[in-house]
């Protein structure tokens, strides 16, 4: 039986901290989902399908394995993506305390709705202070996000600076 994991986010957009979880998680799974899920918690600046196509044109650049997927889901609970696709684990980075205060209520949660266990992958400590949020704002203000996006991204922001 084939061990499917998932990792979801808003990767909005996607960053060399989640590029690096995907590719370590990619090893320990024979098929891997990358979920552009919508947080209506967070103000989004980049559309669900072009966040996707950042994140399939960086797995591709960077050559990752080809047990990647990448998919958005925007119906209902993120275990019932889980569920129809026979996913039994998700998949989360902690960079911080904050993140695991963050991430442990919905693994949680998530555990309870459906049985879907999370691990969680430690970053290469080269990205633990890297974020959308912060990417977001440099490149709000006019900085160089090129250090922690993968090019895709740093050429799209740079094109859209006013
Ligand atoms: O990258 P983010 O914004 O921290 O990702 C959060 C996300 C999208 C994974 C989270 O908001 C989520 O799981 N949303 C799906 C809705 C859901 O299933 N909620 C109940 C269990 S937490």
């Amino acid at each position: 039986m084939s061990r499917i994991a998932v990792v979801p986010g808003s990767f909005d957009p996607v960053t060399l901290g989640h590029l690096d979880v995907i590719e370590r998680a990619a090893g320990l799974f024979d098929e891997l989902h990358v979920l552009v899920v919508h947080n209506p918690g967070k103000t989004a600046l980049l559309p669900i399908a072009q966040r996707v196509s950042l994140i399939q044109e960086s797995v591709a650049t960077a050559g990752f394995a080809g047990n990647i997927v990448v998919t958005s889901w925007s119906v209902g609970l993120l275990v019932d993506y889980c569920t129809d696709v026979g996913a039994s684990v998700l998949v989360k980075g902690i960079r911080s305390q904050i993140d695991v205060a963050y991430e442990t209520p919905m693994a949680i949660v998530n555990r309870n709705l459906a049985g879907v266990e999370t691990i969680f992958l430690l970053p290469d400590p080269a990205h633990a202070h890297v974020s959308s949020s912060l990417v977001r704002q440099v490149a709000s203000l006019g900085g160089d996000v090129s250090p922690y996006v993968p090019p895709a991204v740093a050429k799209l922001l740079e094109n859209n600076r006013v």
